[in-house]
């Protein structure tokens, strides 16, 4: 994946669906590229929100990279959808994989990258086997499921381990955060070793979703900036 970071990728679970195109060309016009595709099928997470049809319509949308977060139980049974749904990034969830290893194998055939997301309660730790095959490791800085939800302050800690791991093995994963990200810490996060941020509420509830990417894009340089 060639795009140049900090990446805020808006979530679109927050979005006005009535609007959800014209939304969407907001984002791509403030030079969010990433569209974030929360998928939750009410097992998994106690939410449902949508399938490989929205998916597709916001992956289609000109411009946009559809980064699709896949909240479900056997994702596997998935991966070739929302690879023909035009998912840029396909993650899947550590806790919902009992053959990861295999998972991450099966969306790398179809040549789009390959994510895994932990939950709060999960350490870093038990991806160490296939930290070097991973393109993205999505840390949950909320329980999964709803949006609009207070950010747990903890992932801090979970996000300097996997700095670090990521240095030690030296494996070339994205970091992404997701859940609870606006303004109040989106240049913490940053200096604290985060490439990709996942935002939904703190955009799409604001007044102007343009100049509210701006503001959380200058603010996340600016940590970069600062990076220890
Ligand atoms: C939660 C989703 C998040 C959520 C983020 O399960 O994975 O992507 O939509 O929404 P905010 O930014 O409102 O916490
Ligand atoms: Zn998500």
């Amino acid at each position: 994946m060639n795009s140049s970071l900090p990446i805020v990728a808006p979530s679109i679970l927050a979005a006005n669906f009535a609007q959800l195109g014209e939304q969407i060309k907001s984002c791509l016009q403030a030079g969010s590229t990433w569209i974030h595709c929360d998928v939750m099928d009410g097992h998994f997470v106690p939410n449902i929100s949508y399938g490989p049809t929205i998916v597709e319509i916001a992956a289609r949308v000109e411009g946009a990279f559809a980064d699709v977060h896949l909240m479900i139980e056997a994702p596997d049974q998935y991966i070739d959808t929302f690879a023909e749904a035009d998912a840029k990034v396909l993650t899947v969830h550590q806790e919902a994989c009992p053959h990861l290893h295999r998972t991450i194998q099966h969306i790398k055939k179809h040549d789009i990258a390959a994510g895994v997301a932990i939950n709060p309660a999960t350490p870093v730790e038990s991806l160490l086997p296939v930290l070097n095959n991973i393109d993205l490791l999505l840390i949950m800085s909320v329980n999964p499921g709803f949006g609009g939800q207070r950010f747990i302050k903890e992932t801090y800690k979970k996000i300097q381990k996997a700095v670090q791991l990521r240095r030690q093995n030296n494996a070339n994963f994205l970091i992404e955060v997701d859940g609870g990200v606006g303004p109040d810490n989106i240049q913490q996060l940053a200096k604290t070793g985060v490439d990709v941020f996942v935002a939904g509420s703190s955009i799409f509830k604001a007044d102007n979703i343009a100049e509210q990417i701006e503001l959380l894009t200058q603010k996340a340089k600016k940590g970069t900036l600062k990076q220890v």
